[in-house]
């Protein structure tokens, strides 16, 4: 199967502000456009004046007005109007293939706002798209269909392309239950953003985001966050 990366685009600084903080801890983060990172990749974010010495790992969500909206900032104790400092797009985000007519978003564990950025994306080339979560889903497209994680096995067998958004420590978990159904009942395309704690972002390889790969030690960081499925096996 072969294995698709998004280039990583050249990494910026900057600064931002965050607008608005919505019920769910997603964002409105205001910034200049060469910094909106594409869904899969993410920004590190510092606010001025904070105690924190760790910058916040932001990801895209959706689209908003001279920004975009964020993921949920669950690590954050920002206020509307705080003044962030920024570095980034960073790491690998997903690619939708061309070829895909039916794409599986698929949030293992988590709320699936680090895959709907991917939604606007399929519907462009005219594919259904079915969100897998046990997760509240809000202003979703009518056009998109929501089925719980019950369904995960069925819907990665009927999709040509799936992307998952799994915790690194359940990602063996993952691996097993898509491991029941033959590689040739699989999606023809998956790709999968783990998570992790990303305090530096590679700048000074703490290695807090390690993932051991076939006896390899990969970087969430830089060499994801967005894997191909094959890489992960
Ligand atoms: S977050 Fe430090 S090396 Fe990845």
């Amino acid at each position: 199967m072969p294995q698709m990366r998004v280039n990583i685009s050249p990494m910026k600084i900057g600064e931002g502000q965050l607008h608005e903080i919505y019920l769910n801890s997603s964002a409105w983060i205001i910034c200049p456009p060469e910094l909106i990172p594409s869904p899969g990749q993410y920004l590190l974010a510092h606010a001025h004046g904070s105690d924190s010495p760790l910058a916040v790992p932001v990801f895209f969500s959706d689209s908003a007005p001279n920004g975009f909206r964020s993921a949920p900032l669950t690590d954050s104790a920002w206020n509307p109007g705080a003044r962030l400092h920024l570095r980034g797009p960073l790491g690998h985000g997903f690619s939708v293939p061309e070829f895909a007519r039916k794409v599986a978003l698929i949030a293992f564990d988590e709320s699936p706002a680090r895959l709907r950025g991917l939604i606007s994306i399929a519907l462009k080339q005219a594919a259904e798209v079915v969100l897998v979560s046990n997760f509240a889903v809000e202003d979703i497209p009518e056009t998109v269909e929501v089925q719980p994680l019950q369904a995960m096995l069925d819907i990665y067998q009927w999709a040509d392309y799936a992307a998952f958004d799994v915790a690194r420590e359940n990602l063996n978990q993952l691996k097993e239950m898509l491991g029941k159904i033959g590689q040739a009942k699989s999606a023809r395309e998956a790709q999968v953003l783990v998570r992790a704690p990303m305090p530096c972002g590679a700048l000074a390889e703490c290695g807090i985001c390690a993932l051991t790969i076939r006896h390899e030690w990969k970087m969430i960081c830089k060499d994801g966050p967005v894997f191909a499925m094959g890489e992960l096996k």
